[in-house]
């Protein structure tokens, strides 16, 4: 029986990857290199230490780990100042209308996201109230796809992973949702998240009735 969803936030709640796009972008030029949108296609999902270390690669730079530590930070700095001026309209659609759809059905929310600044978009965006556990980058050690953010979110809400669907944007975080066995629903393309058990083009498209068809109905 499905008893808990746990939501990826980028790509899933809210669209945030323009703002990371931005800041990665300023921080390349600085360093005196191009940074692009098909690049910052890949690291979606991936955490903030490990996408520096990307796009220093893609420019052919090499920095001491006390260099990528500022960074890292002077790029998160960027971010923030985008985020704090997020509004409620930057919600995508359907994503509040599904998470009380589903809390009215006595089904559990979690977040499970890659980023350390989730709760400020939650708070930011007044959708804090909406999840029951928040797990995070602050939270977590291995990054997706490994599935420790999923497992935790399960374990906070004290539902066992089997019953639990994940929603996800990231190649890596349908794999995560996978290795912790749960069930997951892709955002986005088909052919890019072939391996989860349905994809959506958003939550706008998500009905309590294809959520609960989910369930294998094994441990009814
Ligand atoms: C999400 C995004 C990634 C981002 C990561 C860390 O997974 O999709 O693009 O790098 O979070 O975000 P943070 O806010 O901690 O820098
Ligand atoms: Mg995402």
């Amino acid at each position: 029986m499905i008893k808990a969803c746990i939501f990826d936030l980028d790509g899933v709640i809210v669209d945030t990857a323009v703002y990371h796009y931005r800041a990665w972008k300023q921080l390349a030029h600085e360093l005196g290199f191009g940074f692009t949108e098909q690049q910052n296609e890949q690291l979606k999902g991936v955490s903030r230490v490990r996408s520096l270390e990307l796009i220093l690669g893609w420019g052919g730079v090499t920095k001491s780990p006390a260099e990528q530590t500022e960074l890292a930070t002077r790029k998160n700095q960027w971010y923030v100042d985008m985020i704090n001026r997020m509004e409620p309209s930057e919600i995508l659609p359907g994503a509040q209308e599904f998470l009380k759809i589903i809390r009215q059905a006595g089904i559990k929310t979690a977040l499970g996201s890659a980023s350390k600044n989730s709760s400020i978009i939650l708070e930011r965006l007044g959708l804090l109230p909406l999840f029951d556990a928040v797990v995070d980058g602050n939270h977590v050690t291995a990054s997706k796809p490994d599935p420790e953010v999923f497992l935790k979110g399960a374990e906070a809400l004290q539902v066992n992973p089997a019953d639990c669907v994940v929603f996800e944007d990231a190649i890596a975080g349908v794999q995560a949702a996978k290795a912790g066995n749960m069930k997951v629903v892709g955002i986005g393309s088909p052919e890019v998240l072939s391996e989860a058990d349905l994809v959506i083009r958003g939550l706008h498209e998500m009905t309590l009735a294809q959520l609960q068809a989910l369930d294998t109905g094994a441990d009814n």
